[in-house]
């Protein structure tokens, strides 16, 4: 029996490096696979979303996994269109959807939520970004990415810019590359340095600095992972406004990049990097949103089938 069947997936944490592995060939299998055998690895099978907060791409890559597949998808993306409106639980409106489907993507803005819900789901939970805390297909995602652009992960030099308080990106991956050696940069404002609290583990397992200047290593990095400043977390307006723009990756910036350094982004961005940025051979982040829809409909692929595909 494969090791994801019928299993939940809430926090990076809960996955070594083997299992990541095994996500990474299978999505490479899907990847090299012909259209009609990959339409018989979900035939028959439906994915549930609950989405109580905005998103593009983790929704629709996740339907579009799941029909590249063979399966279908029903859910809600928008909540104040459901009976969430009239005051129906995070838990009743679990356990119906998980009646109608086969595995269950949820997104919500509380921390814990996902955890919550597959204690309540007769079927399997997958974390599709809960609160600030995590967002573990999104690191399956990146280092997926970065295993594929780079040819390897261990060795690297990978800065990650931006919002380390609260965006959820930067913790699901920063634990995913507790399995590998690498060397991290974290580089933020001073506001948004990385919490303290949720960099117990971390600490131990992986070797990071931090710094507010991303001039000092810029030229250094193998891995630019830029990330969005998460407005709506911040209690404060005004706070949001004195750090709006800190980071701004223009074609100025990538000349100072390695050849071959590549820059991802969970997306969506604001203005951290223009849009003409988008045209160099450092740009890799549209490819990671496409990665996407193949390591989603892997992990789907193994949670749903006993013997993996
Ligand atoms: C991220 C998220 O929702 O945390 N988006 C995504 O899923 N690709 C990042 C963000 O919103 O900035």
């Amino acid at each position: 029996m494969n090791g994801f069947f019928q299993k939940d997936v809430i926090s990076i944490r809960d996955l070594g490096k083997e299992e990541l592995d095994s996500i990474f060939s299978a999505t490479e299998k899907i990847i090299g696979l012909d259209p009609n055998q990959r339409r018989e690895i979900a035939r028959g099978k439906v994915l549930g979303y609950l989405f109580f907060e905005p998103s593009t791409r983790t929704r629709l890559s996740f339907q579009s996994a799941m029909a590249l597949i063979g399966g279908t998808s029903l859910g809600i993306a928008d909540v104040s269109s459901s009976a969430v409106q009239k005051g129906e639980s995070l838990s009743d409106t679990v356990r119906v959807m998980s009646g109608y489907t086969d595995v269950l993507v949820l997104r919500h803005p509380l921390d814990g939520s996902s955890r919550f819900s597959a204690e309540i789901s007769q079927k399997p939970i997958i974390n599709g970004g809960s609160g600030t805390e995590e967002h573990p297909t999104q690191a399956i995602q990146d280092l997926f990415t970065i295993k594929r652009e780079k040819k390897k992960i261990d060795g690297l030099k990978i800065g990650i810019v931006g919002d380390l308080k609260y965006g959820r990106t930067v913790y699901s991956l920063l634990h995913g590359l507790c399995n590998y050696n690498v060397d991290v940069h974290l580089i933020s404002p001073e506001s948004l340095k990385i919490r303290k609290d949720s960099t117990y583990d971390i600490k131990k397992k992986l070797s990071y600095t931090e710094s507010t200047n991303l001039d000092e290593y810029i030229d250094d990095l193998d891995v630019l992972y830029m990330t969005r400043i998460q407005k709506e977390r911040f209690p404060d307006e005004e706070e949001y406004v004195k750090v709006r723009g800190s980071y701004v990756i223009g074609l100025d910036m990538v000349k100072k990049m390695k050849e071959d350094a590549i820059i991802l982004h969970p997306l969506p961005r604001i203005d951290e990097i223009s849009t003409d940025v988008d045209s160099s051979k450092q740009a890799k982040y549209f490819e990671q949103a496409e990665y996407g829809k193949y390591t989603r409909a892997a992990l789907l692929g193994l949670i749903l089938n006993k013997n993996g595909f």
